[in-house]
This record gives structure tokens, C-alpha cells and sequence, in this order.
């Protein structure tokens, strides 16, 4: 079995925990897009739910799938979001933005009832900080709070990190559906992560950062051994 079959695994494991007229918060990459087609044949089953999604095309994907889409500013309720991560360490601490979707990936699952995590085995790290972190951040004077980030980094300790500006596919700079920067910082290994995101947090000009802190109420990992979950 390949990766891609193990993060569908994961994601119809998830869909078993969805119910009739929930309010869902639909994730951003290849693993939550297996959840919103195995979501999607659901609702053509008859299951009636709403959802919002974290990006642009998650919402195309939903919205092909005949998944009834709500906008974000029409509900205050989300019942159950699951997204996929790039990291996950056995705290459930994350490394979400590989995909650049952190910041409306970070408001719907903190605001979820639940949050589930779906994942391939691979995602599963003693220690996060090997996948660079993504932070998002506002283009205005950008390199200003480029150079905030490092010294807040150097401040931690991290010696000599490697902070890039994400490159888009069509021009210099990658463009977040909020119309923001990101910011890709390879740390190699985060000692503690709340700390690292209170820290960068601080910053104007920052956005939001991709750890994802005390958010995940139950990952789902699939892998060669089968389902493993961290709840
Ligand atoms: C999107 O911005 C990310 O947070 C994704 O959720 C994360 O990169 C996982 O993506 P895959 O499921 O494609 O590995």
C-alpha cells in the first residue's frame, strides 16, 4: 500500500465519527481531500450535513463532491473539523501550512467542538520540527518582520535557522487565500513548541504560525500496522 492509500485509510476511519446534521469543518491537502470524497458519497447517500472549508480548493472540492458549503461568517457552530497534518508528535502538538492554508485551518479547528487529525504513520515524529514550520505574515514591510522572526528564533536558542519566503507557483512569492506571505523555518528539532509559538506569535506583523498547540482532541493514523489513534 502506498502513502496516499494509507491517509484514505485515515480519512474513512474519520468519517465514521460524522452525524446527521453536523456542522463540519473541512481541512486543506491530499489527506482531508480523501475525507471530503468519502464525505461526499455520504451526503449522496443521504446523509444531510453543512460544512466550511479551510481554502479555496477545499471549497471547489466539496462543492464537486455535492457537499452543501456555508460560509464562515454564517455560523458561529463547528461540530466536528478534521484536516490532515504535516507533523504530529505523541503531545498531538502539530505542523500544520505545508499547503499554505495555516491561518483558516488554525481559526475552524480551534473553534471545532472536536478537532480529528487524519494522517498517514509518516506524519507520527518523536519531536516536531523536522518539516520546515510555515508562518504566515502580512506582505506590508515583510522584511522587517522577517528579521523579527530571526531574532526571536536566535532569542530561543535556534542557531543559524533557515527562514525562506515560500515561492509561489506563479510569480516570486506564494500568496495565501488571505492574500499573505509565508515563511518556511527549518528548525530541525522544537524543544518546546508553546513557547516557539507564543514567541513568533508576538511579533507584528505575524499572522499566525503552523504549530498547532493543544488544538487536536484525536489523531487517526493509518500505516502498515493498521489504525493507531492518539486521543
Ligand atoms: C495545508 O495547509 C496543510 O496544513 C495540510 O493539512 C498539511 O500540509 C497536510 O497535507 P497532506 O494531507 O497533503 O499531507
Amino acid at each position: 500500500m502506498t502513502a496516499d492509500d494509507f491517509k484514505k485509510m485515515a480519512a474513512l476511519e474519520a468519517v465514521k465519527l460524522v452525524r446527521p446534521d453536523m456542522v463540519l469543518g473541512l481541512g486543506t491537502g491530499s489527506t482531508a481531500a480523501h475525507f471530503v470524497a468519502a464525505l461526499g458519497e455520504k451526503t449522496r447517500d443521504g446523509l444531510y450535513v453543512t460544512a466550511v472549508p479551510t481554502s479555496e480548493d477545499t471549497a471547489r472540492k466539496a462543492a464537486a463532491a455535492g457537499i452543501e458549503i456555508i460560509e464562515p461568517d454564517e455560523t458561529t457552530i463547528i461540530d466536528l473539523a478534521v484536516d490532515g497534518t504535516d507533523e504530529v508528535d505523541p503531545r498531538k502538538q502539530l505542523i500544520k501550512g505545508g499547503g499554505g492554508a495555516l491561518l483558516r485551518e488554525k481559526i475552524i479547528a480551534s473553534a471545532a467542538k472536536r478537532f480529528v487529525v487524519i494522517a498517514d504513520a509518516s506524519k507520527k515524529v518523536a519531536e516536531l520540527g523536522a518539516f520546515a514550520l510555515p508562518v504566515e505574515i502580512d506582505r506590508f514591510s515583510f522584511p522587517l518582520t522577517v528579521r523579527a522572526v530571526r531574532e526571536a528564533l536566535a532569542a530561543l536558542g535556534y542557531q543559524n535557522p533557515d527562514v525562506r519566503l515560500r515561492a509561489g507557483p506563479a510569480g516570486p512569492a506564494f500568496l495565501s487565500d488571505g492574500g499573505n506571505f509565508i515563511l518556511d523555518c527549518k528548525l530541525t528539532r522544537i524543544g518546546d513548541a508553546a513557547a516557539l509559538d507564543r514567541a513568533l506569535g508576538a511579533i507584528p506583523g505575524v499572522v499566525e504560525t503552523g504549530l498547532f498547540i493543544g488544538i487536536a482532541d484525536e489523531v487517526i493514523l493509518a500505516g502498515r500496522g493498521g489504525i493507531e489513534r492518539i486521543g
